[in-house]
């Protein structure tokens, strides 16, 4: 498969190769997302803080299922602008959803339809490179996590001279940084594991 052909896909999945494309992504990327979990996400902000999880662009919903796995999480939801996907998300989250501590919407990033100051934690796991609208996402974004609540961006950093480095959007982690800051977040971080990065900053 061509470059342009799994931009196309990773974009919005839909239809037969989307959804098997969500199942991979799944099984691709639960483990390296457990540890960015474990390592980041709760070092940094702790079990006890953690009642509520937004993970945008969830696709097949494999971060929605380890939000929702950690220890004292009272309700964790996804949201995908992809109707096979949210189904996809629904179909792997079908226990936390059963238990009522997870929920799968299909949404916009542009447009949560959520009530202000409502997030402790929002992630963004490989999704953030397909927003036609960074400031409006991240006012969004802004809106609906508490105070001092933290938003997560987990993206492929690939190398300088790359198609890949052509197609993100950001192109290091400074700009990933700038991105979160001259947009009110404070207390920005950012750690570059092989070829992943890993931005957070506060509201
Ligand atoms: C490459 S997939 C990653 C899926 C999942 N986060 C993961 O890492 O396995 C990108 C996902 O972001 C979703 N997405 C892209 N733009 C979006 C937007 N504006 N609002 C909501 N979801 C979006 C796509 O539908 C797709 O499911």
């Amino acid at each position: 498969m061509k470059n342009n052909e799994m931009e196309t896909i990773g974009s919005r999945p839909t239809g037969f190769l989307g959804k098997i494309a969500g199942k991979l992504m799944n099984t691709i990327h639960s483990s390296a997302y457990k540890k960015i979990i474990d390592s980041y996400i709760i070092r940094h902000c702790g079990h006890s803080k953690l009642k509520t999880a937004l993970d945008i662009g969830c696709g097949g919903g494999v971060a929605v299922k380890l939000l929702s796995d950690i220890d004292g999480i009272k309700k964790t939801i996804g949201v995908d602008y992809s109707d096979d996907m949210v189904n996809l998300s629904r179909d792997f989250n079908k226990k936390g959803i059963a238990k009522g501590i997870v929920e799968i919407q299909n949404a916009d990033v542009s447009a949560l339809p959520f009530e202000d100051n409502y997030f402790d934690i929002i992630t963004a796991f490989d999704t953030i490179n397909f927003w036609p609208d960074h400031k409006k996402a991240i006012s969004e974004i802004k809106r609906t996590l508490k105070e001092n609540g933290a938003f997560f961006i987990i993206n492929a950093y690939p190398k300088e001279g790359t198609k890949w480095h052509e197609f993100v959007k950001f192109k290091s982690d400074i700009e990933y940084k700038d991105f979160l800051g001259t947009n009110g977040l404070k207390d920005v971080q950012s750690v570059i594991e092989k070829n992943t990065v890993i931005v957070w900053g506060l509201k």
